[in-house]
């Protein structure tokens, strides 16, 4: 009994991890549901597997009272072989097949109705690119951070620009890889406004664990205005509006600007975009939280809480410029 009761705790403790904003276990759109169903008729299916392969192993032990001829012995295996080996295996797997593959054919980008908003996702060591080449007014760029619409299927495109990365949201739906040279598509959606957490599912070098994605799903509205807040032309004009950011500007311009796009102050290019840092929920791609100050304390510190990234340390520029950098980065919030 006390075997029973601790292992009870360990199931109980077990199921602990089950919720949170990256469960699979707790869907928040049609394709997230059909990754649970399977995933519970699948752990019901191995369930099923482990109790009937134990019990013919215990069986395996018993006492045999009758001597058995090598050609009897033969035959026996034989059955065991075919029937244990070969059918029992073939039929459940065409049972999961068969209750799988129409799921994969749900969170395929077929035509459809009205086209859905697509999201472009490019993976980089060791962040995300976001665009929205459909934007009313032209395409708009982001990094770190995916708005979407609630409430309808959103066509995600995605690739890699550097190594195999992975887009998943667990609350979404199933993974998919992001491949260098290629774009794959899902298709997902949120059933409701809400926030999610998403990571990189691929193993893609040392920052991979620290690839995070902040995943927000509004309503229509609100995404529209979202993505007209970060047009080109609004953030040129949020970046350049403040004559106290000056000094900033210019350290900018020495230190950041052949690395970073800024809208209406620099091209950039490699690293992730920051025309609108200051308005994102995390800073290094989920790392740390972005508030008062944190600009400037990754900017100090970045190699230490996020080891291996590819921004050069800073040591070499004054503690005051990194401060002044990090307040206008952050006053860069749509
Ligand atoms: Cu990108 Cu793991």
């Amino acid at each position: 009994r006390r075997i029973a009761c601790l292992l009870g705790t360990l199931l109980l403790l077990s199921l602990a991890g089950c919720a949170g904003d990256r469960s699979i276990l707790d869907p928040a759109g049609p394709a997230a549901r059909d990754v649970r169903l399977i995933w519970w008729v699948m752990l019901g299916f191995a369930t099923v597997v482990l109790i009937v392969v134990t019990a013919l192993w215990l069986y395996a032990f018993k006492p045999r009272s009758v001597l058995r001829t090598p050609a009897q012995e033969r035959r026996i295996a034989r059955r065991w072989i075919v029937g244990g080996g070969i059918m029992l295996p073939v039929a459940t797997i065409t049972a999961l097949l068969l209750f799988g593959v129409p799921a994969g054919q749900r969170m395929l980008t077929l035509p459809m109705g009205e086209p859905p908003e697509v999201i472009e996702v490019i993976g980089h060591q060791w962040w995300w690119e976001v665009r929205y080449p459909g934007a009313e007014g032209g395409e708009v760029v982001t990094a770190n951070q995916l708005v979407m619409p609630a409430g309808e299927p959103v066509d995600f495109h995605v690739s890699g620009a550097d190594v195999i990365h992975a887009f998943w949201v667990p609350r979404l739906g199933g993974k998919i890889d992001m491949l260098p040279g290629r774009v794959n598509k899902i298709r997902l959606q949120a059933d409701e406004p809400a926030v999610f957490g998403a990571q990189c599912a691929e193993l893609c070098g040392v920052g991979h664990a620290h690839m995070q994605l902040h995943v927000e799903a509004l309503p229509r509205s609100e995404f529209e205005a979202w993505l007209t807040a970060r047009q080109e032309s609004a953030l040129s004009e949020l970046s350049v509006a403040d004559a106290t950011y000056d000094d900033a500007r210019d350290a900018f311009m020495t230190h950041c600007a052949r690395c970073h796009q800024v809208a209406g102050v620099s091209q950039g290019g490699i690293g992730p975009t920051l025309s609108d840092v200051g308005g994102r929920a995390t800073l290094g791609a989920g790392v740390i939280a972005m508030e008062e100050g944190a600009v400037s304390h990754w900017l100090q510190h970045h190699q230490t809480l996020k080891p291996g990234n590819k921004m050069p340390t800073h040591s070499d520029i004054e503690t005051d410029t990194l401060d002044a950098l990090g307040a206008w980065l952050e006053a860069l919030s749509p």
